[in-house]
């Protein structure tokens, strides 16, 4: 690629400013000065920007605890937005995939590699999402079913088949559900669907990844290599 592209990409500057600082001759490629920005480099070329070894990683993928109050979008005038928690990064095409409500905690993942964020939204590849959820009251055998199932949600939609599961003995308004679908509200929508109400919403899983314990809400990490690479094969899996 371009050896301006990849600076800018990498969070050198803009476009315009590593322009300039590749023709005044700040930036070498393999320990020779080039002066066009057209040039053309590729990941493995060693780039010096003003001294310092330049870092570029096509894609970064981080993992988001989710607060409530935040809103999933890259930007927006008044309300803050997850991006604005990433703080110091290079948040170049990042956005989060897929849309946790304003109120919903829990893991948000963001990337820039549009391709995987893509399987893993596509219904077609039923990517599991796991939910912990409280509700206003206890859900009877038989609303369970009917959940498991799938059950009209309103707007003339069906939810799909979901796993429900108690999250906690003692306490029956405390509750796992695993959908693959993503329709929006779906997880409030089903329950309103069975005259119940959530009141607390959190998002453990999607796919492979899982939401690590140890990161408190509102703190971010990047994914390991691991979590990576499973997460790319469990978003081809159930296609
Ligand atoms: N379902 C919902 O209702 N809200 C969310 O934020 C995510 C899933």
């Amino acid at each position: 690629m371009r050896l301006d592209k990849l600076l800018a990409d990498a969070g050198c500057g803009s476009r315009s400013e590593v322009k300039n600082y590749i023709r005044k001759g700040l930036v070498k490629v393999n320990d020779t000065v080039l002066k066009s920005p057209e040039s053309q480099v590729t990941e493995d070329d060693h780039i010096l920007y003003n001294g310092t070894t330049v870092i570029y990683e096509r894609f970064v993928y981080y993992m988001l605890n989710k607060p409530a109050g935040v809103i999933t979008a890259t930007k927006d005038r008044a309300e803050r937005t997850v991006l604005d928690l990433l703080t110091g990064e290079n948040l170049k095409d990042v956005a989060p995939v897929g849309r946790l409500d304003k109120d919903t905690e829990g893991l948000l993942l963001l990337t820039n590699d549009g391709a995987l964020a893509h399987r893993l939204l596509s219904p077609s590849h039923h990517v599991a999402k796991k939910y912990l959820v409280y509700l206003e009251h206890p859900v009877s055998g038989e609303e369970a079913d009917r959940i498991k199932n799938g059950l009209p949600i309103g707007a003339g939609e069906v939810s799909g088949s979901a796993q429900f599961a108690q999250a906690d003995d003692s306490d029956p308004c405390h509750v796992y559900l695993t959908i693959t679908e993503g329709k929006f509200h779906e997880v409030k929508r089903i329950f309103e669907a069975v005259q119940n109400h959530v009141l607390f919403l959190k998002r453990i899983s999607m796919g492979s990844l899982l939401l690590d314990e140890k990161l408190p809400t509102g703190a971010y990490r990047r994914l390991t290599a691991e979590e990576i690479k499973a997460l790319q094969e469990s978003s081809y899996a159930s296609k």
